[in-house]
């Protein structure tokens, strides 16, 4: 939710920025702009509303001029409407000479608004973000000194944000502060770099350190100083970043979506590496920090998310709860916070992000940590909010994920969902060892059955092709199926913008049955017939339910299923596996065909209309 790059040193400082912004464009995407100060000293803004390319070609138009010094944004509008004066950066001060942009929300920008108006300060936008322009350059109009003057008023304003400033009178300092939103510093050699996250600099460099809450990073070429807000100095925490920089570009591939979901075989992969042996049981030890004794006392589990990270939760839970016995419940993170669950030392809860900065989800997990709750993160990306604040991480390793739309970050949040309900159930002895290392070596083989199931989408993508002229798909499921289904609607709605939902399947039948007319696109997750009890055949009888009634069905079934063919128009098959680890594969079809129909249909499946990856507000 606003991508943030900063960037001082010898290297063209706007090339730079655009190749930052290009990969943070995925955070917002409605207008986009650069301030950079000039080697003839002076402060200079192009921005325009639109994707960067439309940046990019007013800045060929009105071209910049060198420089080594400078600031860029990409927009994802809450205050004030898409337009070229409400894109960022944002001038402060009567003579223009700071340059502002800004991540999130100053929640307290009406009464300093006011207090601006009334001291006779002209906006030239409707944004919450101008009136930290103008009060900074009033501060240092009145004090001569820019980090003073940065510091009192960063200290004022309320709410979520990451800003950053340069100014006319300063070209060899980028000043950036951080409270609720996401920032980083890249570390190079004579140069130095500010983004929203590592995809910023990380092609040039992988040294980065995660800047805390309410702290201000004051960025030279040559030195990088971290104070807190009341000025005390802070130890940095540096990192390497694990990402390389060519996973974060679309290579040859038509989307970064249809990459994502080629590069799903290694994700799972990674994810899985060093925390398997080869008998097949699991070792986590990054969850060190969570004890055994702690682990045996835990009387539930919380797993909070939001979008398609809280239907890997869903996933999860059938996992744990089946194999760890513990209770597990699932809930949207904006919802848990707000409701004031009942927490203790007794409640693990357990938080699934992949940018590990949604607002929604560190607000849940922030109250979980104030009740006294032991915080879980399954996280994707390294140095995020959501990690540092967690008393223990197991990073999923998709590496960057940069279309909108999640799906290797998915596939390896369900992995680690998997290997948690794994070691959950070996630590409390809930299921004998040895069925838990058939799980795990079953487990083992999931990178080559979901490189399987990718190899062979090309039916899948012909169906989502020759469908797009649905007006609706629904999708149904029972058990792991469930969730599996409402993320394929989920995927349908976001990409191609048509009317999609997931159901159980067993519920139909009190309700939704009724939308079923003549004709009705719906896709059934199936399970394996092979489990002794199996709920293949209520799930054929669904089928017929709704066949009965009209339904075109498409069946997302196990190899070796003959059963399903009479029931269904088209069957695909995916891999035989342990009956709750098939999520990881069921959900591929549901991926490509989402791909595919939205791509019939035209849509920008990298950048879906109205998204954002990181949503940072609430
Ligand atoms: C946004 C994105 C979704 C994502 C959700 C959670 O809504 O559009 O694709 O699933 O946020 O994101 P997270 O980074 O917390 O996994």
């Amino acid at each position: 939710m606003c991508g943030i790059v900063g960037y001082i040193g010898p290297k063209a400082t706007l090339d730079v920025l655009i190749g930052g912004l290009r990969r943070l464009e995925y955070r917002g995407y409605d207008s986009a702009g650069v301030s950079v100060i000039g080697e003839d000293g002076r402060l200079e803004t192009r921005k325009k509303a639109g994707k960067l390319a439309n940046l990019v070609a007013e800045i060929e138009q009105h071209p910049l001029p060198a420089s080594h010094i400078g600031i860029g944004h990409t927009r994802w509008a809450t205050h004030g409407a898409a337009t070229d004066g409400n894109a960022h950066p944002h001038l402060g001060g009567g003579d223009s000479k700071l340059a502002l942009i800004h991540n999130g929300i100053i929640e307290n920008f009406a009464e300093l608004k006011a207090e601006l108006l009334a001291a006779g300060t002209q906006f030239a936008s409707e944004t919450d973000t101008e009136v930290a322009a103008h009060l900074i350059a009033a501060a240092y109009e009145k004090s001569g000194n820019l980090e003073q003057a940065f510091a009192s008023v960063v200290r004022r304003l309320h709410g979520a944000f990451t800003i950053l400033i340069v100014h006319q009178d300063h070209p060899d300092v980028v000043l950036a502060a951080r409270r609720n939103a996401p920032l980083v510093v890249g570390l190079g050699d004579g140069e130095n770099f500010l983004g929203s996250d590592v995809a910023a600099f990380v092609e040039h460099t992988k040294r980065a350190i995660s800047v805390g809450q309410d702290q201000i990073v004051t960025l030279r070429r040559g030195s990088v100083e971290i104070r807190t807000f009341d000025g005390a100095e802070v130890v940095p925490d540096e990192f390497t970043v694990d990402w390389d920089a060519s996973a974060a570009s679309r290579g040859g591939w038509s989307s970064f979506m249809a990459k994502e979901i080629a590069d799903q075989p290694t994700a799972v992969a990674d994810t899985l590496m060093g925390r398997l042996a080869s008998d097949g049981s699991v070792q986590l030890s990054e969850i060190d920090g969570l004890s055994h004794d702690a682990i045996k006392s835990l009387q539930r589990i919380y797993i909070v998310a939001c979008g398609t990270a809280s239907y890997a939760g869903d996933i999860a839970k059938y996992a744990i709860e089946k194999w760890s016995r513990i209770p597990v419940q699932v809930e949207l993170a904006h919802e848990f916070r707000y409701r004031e669950p009942v927490l203790n030392e007794h409640t693990l809860v357990v938080a699934i992000s992949q940018s590990g900065e949604t607002a929604d989800t560190l607000t849940a997990t922030r109250y979980a940590a104030e009740q006294g709750a032991p915080v879980l993160a399954i996280c994707n990306t390294q140095g995020a909010t959501l990690a540092r604040e967690s008393d223990a991480v197991i990073y999923t390793h998709a590496g960057p994920e940069v279309a909108v739309a999640s799906t290797k970050a998915l596939t390896a949040q369900i992995t680690a969902g998997y290997l948690l309900g794994l070691f959950l159930a070996s630590v409390r002895g809930a299921t004998p060892a040895a069925e838990l290392r058939t799980i795990g070596l079953d487990l083992l083989k999931m990178p080559g059955r979901v490189a399987e199931v990718i190899k062979s989408s090309k039916n899948v993508e012909a169906l989502g092709m020759a469908m797009s002229d649905a007006k609706s798909v629904l999708f149904l499921g029972r058990n792991v199926g469930f969730p599996v289904a409402m993320e394929g609607a989920l995927k349908l709605k976001e990409l191609a913008y048509i009317h999609a939902e997931g159901f159980a399947a067993g519920e139909l039948k009190h309700g939704p049955i009724a939308l079923i007319e003549e004709g009705q696109p719906v896709i059934v997750i199936v399970p394996s017939p092979r489990d002794a009890d199996s709920l293949h055949p209520k799930v054929i009888s669904n089928i017929q339910e709704i066949r009965a009634r009209g339904a075109k069905v498409i069946a997302i079934a196990e190899e070796g299923d003959t059963q399903v063919a009479a029931y269904a128009e088209h069957v695909v098959h995916v891999p035989q596996s342990v009956s709750v680890l098939a999520a990881i594969l069921t959900v591929i079809p549901l991926q490509v065909f989402a791909l595919s129909l939205a791509t019939a249909l035209g849509r920008d499946v990298d950048q879906p209309r109205n998204l954002a990856k990181s949503v940072t507000v609430e």
